[in-house]
């Protein structure tokens, strides 16, 4: 954890720490290898030889079960969304050793239908579905450990206890996680990289409910910004301010919309003071990469904030 210091957090009199995942590792980086952990414990119980999943040309979720792949010896394959095109991400899966199957458009919208799996079972019957973001139950329950990692480090911060737990939600299924761990002790705030109505807000509900928990502990807000990757001058300058005073790089679809939407939960006084917040730095970097030019030339087009 890292307690960062921010001109805005201290006029509010608001204490930030980010658990840095992005540190975990370089390759399986952010929360993914929490998602993914208890999927390889029921391949190997199921005696099967690895996983097979989905994501986009840029999905860190593929990116980091490749690079898990190569680096401890399990088959991966990936079923991809759209035409084939050449990204970073792309180049690295291939390079992990991924196979790769090209969905198009209408066949990656069929994922959730009864029997989207059926073929690839049979192709792949050795390898173990694991839905798209590594998502569902199994992926939650490795996400709620969490909350006893941050915990531990505490005292390191000097810290005995903190108020408000931030993330960002995706599927929601490591926010899930969350609550699961935090079982009400701390409220958990969900900042949505998708815009309200597109999943977060009854999946979250269904996998406190298949854990066995109460649907509390927890609220959304809506971080989007407008649409999942959509990127715009403000977001781009906020990251770009932000790395310069802590050191800390953010990507722009997932943490750096979760602090810029901290960013201004804060300047609206909604954070009272004397607040410690701990923000979970959930990775991703690796998608900067396709990026990365259009913030700068976006960050350029607006002052200071
Ligand atoms: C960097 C990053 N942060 C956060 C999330 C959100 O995770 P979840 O899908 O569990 O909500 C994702 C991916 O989906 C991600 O890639």
């Amino acid at each position: 954890m890292q307690h960062v210091r921010l001109d805005w957090l201290d006029a509010a009199g608001v204490e930030l720490a980010l658990l840095r995942l992005d540190l975990v590792d370089e390759q399986v980086s952010g929360n993914k290898w929490f998602k993914l952990a208890p999927y390889l414990r029921q391949a190997a119980d199921l005696g099967l030889r690895g996983l097979i999943s989905l994501g986009g040309a840029h999905s860190n979720h593929l990116h980091a079960l490749a690079a898990a792949g190569a680096r401890f010896g399990f088959e991966t394959a990936g079923l991809l969304r759209g035409l084939e095109q050449d990204t970073p991400t792309v180049r690295d899966l291939r390079d992990f050793g991924m196979d790769l199957h090209w969905l198009g458009y209408a066949g990656y919208r069929e994922r959730h239908a009864p029997g989207f799996w059926a073929p690839w079972r049979e192709r792949y019957p050795h390898l173990l579905p694991v839905d798209e973001g590594g998502g569902g139950l199994p992926g939650a329950q490795g996400c709620a450990g969490l909350v006893g990692q941050l915990r531990a480090q505490l005292p390191a911060l000097g810290w005995a206890d903190y108020h408000q737990l931030w993330v960002a939600a995706g599927s929601g299924t490591t926010l899930a996680g969350l609550v699961s761990g935090e079982d009400g002790a701390h409220e958990v705030v969900g900042a949505m990289a998708v815009p309200p109505g597109h999943g977060v807000e009854g999946q979250v509900p269904r996998l406190l409910q298949a854990a066995g928990r109460a649907d509390e502990g927890y609220r959304l807000i809506d971080a989007s910004r407008g649409g999942f990757a959509r990127l715009d001058a403000r977001l781009a300058r906020f990251m770009a301010e932000f790395q310069k005073a802590t050191g800390v790089p953010l990507e722009p679809l997932y943490t750096g919309k979760l602090l810029l939407a901290l960013h201004d939960e804060v300047q609206a006084g909604r954070a009272p003071r004397g607040s410690r917040i701990v923000a979970v730095h959930s990775g991703g970097l690796q998608g900067l990469r396709a990026l990365q030019e259009r913030l700068d030339k976006l960050s350029r087009s607006v002052p200071l904030l």
